[in-house]
């Protein structure tokens, strides 16, 4: 019965209010709510356990191999390797979409945010557009894996829909979604939808592994022949992905799971830090970073831990099967943050509550090996998080053009400062290409330059 299941979690308050029928609440939404999530995990993370603590150890800074090296010579075989897995169908790209976008302030999924600078294209049209490339160029069909949340499943899946997949082959985009997990008071209570059930998170960016085990994405990635997937976030649209130089020195090392970082701005940017404790790559999280790490300088003066993690990983299937065999216990942290829940009056209201996360980073240290490679921030690094200033919408659309405007002007070409320029991933994937394509672009534009 449902009262007595919550009452047995300790949320007398909710099933009072089902039994006195006080309000509008939707007992089958909250039924539905209960079996969506893992009740014995919910209450481990009231009574505390499972929770995240700041690693302890030995921490070294980890080694990186430096931005510079993608020119070099010695990178070429690195590519060839990246290239030939490509061509051979074994890579997949995965991009996480199941967050809330609650910094953003937007009800629709992320990934429908126009961010392109130009013809204001969707993030999800971009990212799909860059695989279309990928695919032509290798004449494969890369699969992508969208991980969605219940509360965006729907109109994700529709907005492919609406837009034929942006060209993709339908069979080739993978939907599945990730765990849910209750928002809580700073007591630990229970706190009711808008829509009358209970209010749930989405289970954090972590949730992605066990997320694809359960969704039987292992499988059909076995089926497929992927042996490596490419791992970004919808919110970047400046990431390189399936990036043919990172794909080959994990899969080269042997590693199961590699990173790409940028280096800090500052001793106080508040970006995780790839380090090595105890002899493994690990991620430091900025808040729990302690002051004498956080301003040690090297023998030069220079910021020791300098390498922030931009969120985009290879990560080997076989290792996430490995991982994934039994639970895989990523640890849970804990973040505050605004709900809107209902009052006892049934009215709208804004409280402080907190929602538990698991973080993807936080598997590196499972891995034996693993790959840290440096990328030129305003290459591959622009994430669409704040409403405005930094990491805005308007921030990223600026740093795309601005790095299309580069291109050009390497293959000769000005204009004036003010022009927004686009470089449809149709055009050009990367600098190189569009050197090659020179004389497809115009000498000079009116008002914007878009080059498709
Ligand atoms: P963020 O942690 O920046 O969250 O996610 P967000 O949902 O985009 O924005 P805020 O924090 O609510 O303002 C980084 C990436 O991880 C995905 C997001 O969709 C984004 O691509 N993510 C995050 C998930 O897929 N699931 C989650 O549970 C959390």
């Amino acid at each position: 019965m449902l009262e007595k299941r919550l009452r047995d979690l300790g949320q007398d308050h909710i099933a009072d209010l089902l039994e006195n029928n006080a309000f509008h609440l939707d007992p089958e939404r909250i039924r539905q709510d209960l079996d969506a999530i893992d009740l014995d995990l919910v209450r481990q993370l009231m009574a505390g356990s499972h929770l995240y603590t700041p690693p302890r150890g030995d921490i070294h800074p980890a080694e990186v191999l430096p931005a510079s090296f993608a020119t070099t010579k010695e990178a070429l075989p690195f590519i060839e390797k990246g290239t030939h897995l490509l061509e051979s169908g074994r890579i997949a790209a995965l991009v996480v979409a199941g967050g809330q976008g609650s910094r953003l302030g937007i009800e629709a999924p992320k990934g429908v945010v126009e961010v392109t600078p130009v013809k204001h294209k969707s993030l999800f049209q971009l990212h799909a557009e860059k695989i279309l490339a990928l695919n032509r160029r290798f004449g494969v069909s890369i699969p992508l894996f969208v991980m969605t949340s219940r509360v965006n499943d729907a109109d994700t899946k529709s907005f492919f829909g609406k837009h034929s997949f942006f060209g993709l082959e339908s069979e080739s985009v993978h939907f599945f979604t990730q765990g849910l997990l209750p928002s809580l008071t700073p007591e630990g209570a229970f706190i009711i939808s808008p829509e009358g059930g209970l209010f749930l998170n989405p289970d954090g960016h972590g949730g992605t592994l066990m997320a694809l085990k359960r969704n039987r994405c292992l499988e059909t990635m076995e089926h497929l022949g992927i042996e490596e997937i490419f791992f970004f976030q919808v919110d970047n649209p400046l990431v390189q992905v399936c990036d043919p130089l990172f794909i080959g020195l994990h899969a080269s090392q042997g590693a199961q799971m590699s990173s790409k970082v940028v280096r800090k701005i500052s001793f106080e940017e508040k970006v995780g830090v790839i380090t090595l404790i105890d002899g493994k790559t690990s991620l430091v999280e900025y808040s729990d970073m302690a002051d004498d790490l956080r301003y040690a300088t090297d023998d030069r003066g220079e910021m020791l831990y300098w390498a922030g993690s931009i969120a985009i990983h290879m990560i080997n299937r076989s290792f996430v099967e490995k991982i994934t065999t039994e639970d895989l216990s990523l640890p849970y942290h804990r973040a505050r943050k605004k709900i809107q829940t209902l009052d006892v009056a049934g009215r709208t209201n804004e409280i402080e509550g907190i929602k538990f996360e698991t973080f993807i980073f936080d598997a590196l240290p499972l891995a034996e090996k693993s790959v840290t490679l440096e990328v030129f921030r305003e290459h591959e690094f622009a994430p669409v998080k704040n409403r405005s200033g930094q990491d805005s919408l308007e921030s990223a659309m600026e740093m795309q053009s601005s790095l299309h405007r580069s291109w050009i002007e390497d293959a000769g070409v000005t204009l004036d400062p003010g022009i927004p320029v686009e470089i449809s991933p149709l055009f050009a994937l990367t600098r190189e290409e569009c050197l090659g394509r020179e004389h497809d672009i115009p000498l000079s534009v009116e008002k914007e330059l878009y080059l498709e």
